[in-house]
């Protein structure tokens, strides 16, 4: 049997010259003192074939129609088996790639790893980036529902701000004038050939540099990169203490990328994919659209600046991040690589991940939209004594107040917390704010009848420190 496989890969490797190929890559000499900040490159490799091989599966039961992309979404879901679990495959596959993106590239940023002979490396990466977002976005439009739908009119209204080619990029986005079945096709080809065929090729040009240029060895403080001397060094000091790539150097990405894949499955297993809302339906504008976890903190930007710079903001932010991104390697491409000797680059990195982890905490709780999902008040809030305050309390939810108010922390955040509300207002500042709205507060006027009114504000006049207290 060995015998047999032995003669087998001699003759293919004779035909394909398979190990001239991978010899020289397997047995390259890398650093010996890499460590396990080195492992976020091959780990999003993983992810990135978890996410080939769950997304074809996914295909095959996938329909690119606006009539039936809904209900293949739903069969695949409910009925299909392993479907559940193949989705959230995929959904916790894109999860991880983006993390490990994000980690890979904070690493070799922090390392100076972009610099001399490798600022290739980091621009091919950054690209890179730029195709796994919008895998992403793209990935949740085709559950074509009514976040995906909303989502894309959001993202086509974007583009339309750009100068010049707006229309005309916001037309290529919709395939059309409005959101149809061309807009879920032309995404469907977008996410399964387009951006996948360019990431198949720069992640090729990506490993081909890395295999080129070897893995950078740890920073040192006081050792600085000069490009005159610095590929001498770092071969001499390689062919001196460096270790194969396999297996002594690759140990810790098996290892690692092993725990991902684990992590993705019992994620899928537990969790299960995101759910799928109602089917999209353009004339329900009362949606509340919310990109996945990835995309919230760009979302929670779009929110809280003022509409007036939103055009701009939304444009020339992430044009001018991605160029200050490419251009990284090329502005600083010598001198020292330790973090510690590089203050601002240090500096640069705290700031963008509080600035995006705090974006992204606001953007989870998304105080300025409305929460549909509030229950009704409890009794215990309502109060025992019945008639007219349990009657306004039943108004306050059916009348929809909660979803922008909250009452002991049931409810939205739109508006102020009404808990307390009758410590600050009176009867009658109660009854103008109701009936006039203002400020984000719509006008009840003609909506509430007299009678109603009365009883929200018997409601709301319950809401005070000593008579909840006693
Ligand atoms: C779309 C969201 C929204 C809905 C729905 C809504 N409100 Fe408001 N409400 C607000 C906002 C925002 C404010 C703050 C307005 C401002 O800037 O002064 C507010 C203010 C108020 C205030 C004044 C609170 C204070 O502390 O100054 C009261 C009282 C109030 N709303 C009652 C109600 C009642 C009763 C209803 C249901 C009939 C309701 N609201 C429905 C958004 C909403």
């Amino acid at each position: 049997m060995k015998r047999l496989l032995v003669s087998l890969w001699h003759w293919l490797d004779d035909r394909l010259g398979l190990g001239d190929l991978l010899g020289p890559a397997l047995k390259h000499l890398v650093p010996r003192d890499a460590t396990w900040w080195y492992v976020f490159g091959s780990a999003t490799l993983v992810a990135f074939i978890v996410q080939v091989v769950t997304g074809v599966a996914l295909a095959f039961s996938f329909v690119p129609s606006s009539s039936q992309a809904y209900d293949a979404l739903r069969f695949i879901t409910d009925e299909a088996p392993f479907g559940r679990f193949l989705r959230g495959l995929h959904y916790y596959g894109a999860s991880a790639m983006v993390l490990m993106v994000g980690a890979h590239m904070v690493q070799t940023f922090l390392f100076g790893s972009y610099k001399y002979p490798r600022e290739m490396n980091w621009s091919t990466g950054v690209l890179l980036l730029g195709f796994t977002i919008a895998m992403g976005f793209t990935g949740q439009l085709l559950r074509w529902d009514q976040t995906a739908a909303w989502s894309v009119v959001v993202a086509a209204e974007q583009a339309g701000r750009i100068p010049l080619i707006g229309d005309f990029v916001a037309r290529f986005i919709l395939g059309g004038t409005t959101l149809g079945g061309a807009t879920l096709s032309r995404f469907f080809a977008i996410h399964v050939f387009l951006i996948p065929a360019f990431m198949f090729g720069f992640i090729g040009l990506h490993v081909w540099l890395v295999l080129r240029h070897g893995i950078s060895e740890p920073p040192v403080p006081g050792k600085p990169v000069d490009p005159a001397t610095y590929k001498k060094e770092y071969h001499d000091e390689v062919e001196r203490t460096g270790v194969p790539f396999w297996p002594e150097g690759a140990w810790r990405d098996f290892v690692f990328g092993t725990a991902l894949i684990v992590g993705i499955v019992v994620f899928a297993f537990v969790y299960g994919p995101p759910p799928i809302e109602k089917p999209p339906d353009p004339s329900i504008l009362q949606a509340d659209p919310r990109p996945d976890w990835y995309l919230l903190w760009y979302f929670a930007v779009l929110a809280l600046i003022p509409p007036k710079i939103e055009g701009p903001v939304m444009i020339l932010a992430p044009a001018l991040i991605g160029v200050i991104l490419l251009l990284a390697p090329i502005l600083g491409n010598h001198g020292e690589r330790h973090w510690s000797r590089r203050p601002w680059s240090l500096g640069a990195v705290v700031i963008g991940v509080l600035m995006v982890g705090s974006l992204w905490i606001s953007g989870a709780k998304s105080q300025w939209s409305p929460n549909f999902e509030a229950a009704p008040l409890p009794v215990t809030i309502v109060d025992a004594s019945g008639g007219i305050v349990a009657e306004g309390a039943r108004i306050f939810h059916d009348r929809a107040c909660i979803t922008c108010h909250l009452i002991e922390g049931q409810g939205g955040r739109r508006g102020p917390d009404l808990t307390l509300v009758s410590d600050r207002l009176s009867e009658n500042d109660l009854v103008l704010r109701i009936v006039n709205g203002g400020g984000n507060m719509p006008a009840y006027a003609s909506i509430l009848t007299p009678a109603e009114v009365d009883a929200l504000v018997a409601f709301l006049r319950t809401r005070h420190r000593a008579e909840l207290t006693k």
